[in-house]
């Protein structure tokens, strides 16, 4: 079992009412799927993951990711064992805007102690099969939404991680665009990294193998 979600809550407050933004979610992941989780805006999905992403503490729950309880760790422990585990994909344009595509794949990477050649060349690499070697040295303010997305998602694997968590991978892109990142994420889960994404698109939902429901912060099996 890659991941294991137990009894998962996160509570809120709003004035005085307190509710839960995900409330008592519980799931397992095989280190081979691809799964994803479609509800409407509001009901919880960006909490969930980041969580699951080891950004956010919960109310309640556990999550264990590769038999390690992730709520067990202490802050520096939680951001070392993210580093190397989890490929975030965040919602809207998370790149750095005064690096260029190849600096901000690399970007993880000098955060660790590895060397830094080797993840030259591979950074290299995924521009190239992602097709946008052409991009190596141009700035976010350069690219198009679709493109700064790519980038996002190679940065995403430069540390080699177990699992892709994406957040609306394709929201305010254009429908080719859409299709392409798809395709992109799709190469990536046949090469082996299991990949959870969350969405309010059909089309996107159609390329994974499970799709679970989010709905006030509940989720159930569609
Ligand atoms: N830091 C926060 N404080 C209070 N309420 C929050 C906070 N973050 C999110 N919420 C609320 O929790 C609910 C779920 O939000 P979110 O997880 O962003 O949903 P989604 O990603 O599905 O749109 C929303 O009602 C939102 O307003
Ligand atoms: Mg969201």
């Amino acid at each position: 079992m890659l991941l294991e979600i137990k009894n998962l809550r996160k509570d809120y407050q709003r004035g005085k009412q307190i509710f839960s933004a995900v409330n008592n979610v519980s799931f397992t992941m095989n280190k081979d799927e691809f799964v994803c989780i479609m509800g409407k805006s509001g009901s919880g999905k960006t909490t969930l993951l980041n969580m699951i992403a080891g950004l956010l503490t919960p109310t309640q729950g556990k999550i264990m990711l590769n038999n390690t309880n992730l709520f067990e760790l202490d802050d520096q422990q939680v951001s070392a064992f993210r580093n190397q585990q989890i490929g975030y994909i965040p919602q809207g344009s998370s790149l750095l805007p005064n690096l260029t595509a190849l600096e901000n794949i690399r970007l993880p990477f000098y955060l660790t102690k590895r060397q830094n050649q080797q993840c030259l060349s591979y950074a290299q690499s995924l521009l190239e099969k992602a097709k946008v070697s052409y991009l190596q040295d141009a700035y976010p303010a350069n690219m198009s939404g679709g493109e700064m997305r790519r980038i996002a998602i190679l940065r995403s694997l430069i540390c080699q991680p177990q699992i892709i968590i994406a957040d609306e991978p394709t929201s305010d892109l254009d429908d080719e665009s859409a299709a392409d990142i798809m395709q992109l994420l799709s190469d990536i889960h046949h090469q082996g990294t299991a990949l959870l994404i969350v969405t309010h698109d059909n089309d996107v939902a159609s390329y994974s193998q499970k799709i679970m429901k989010m709905s006030a912060g509940r989720l159930t099996d569609k």
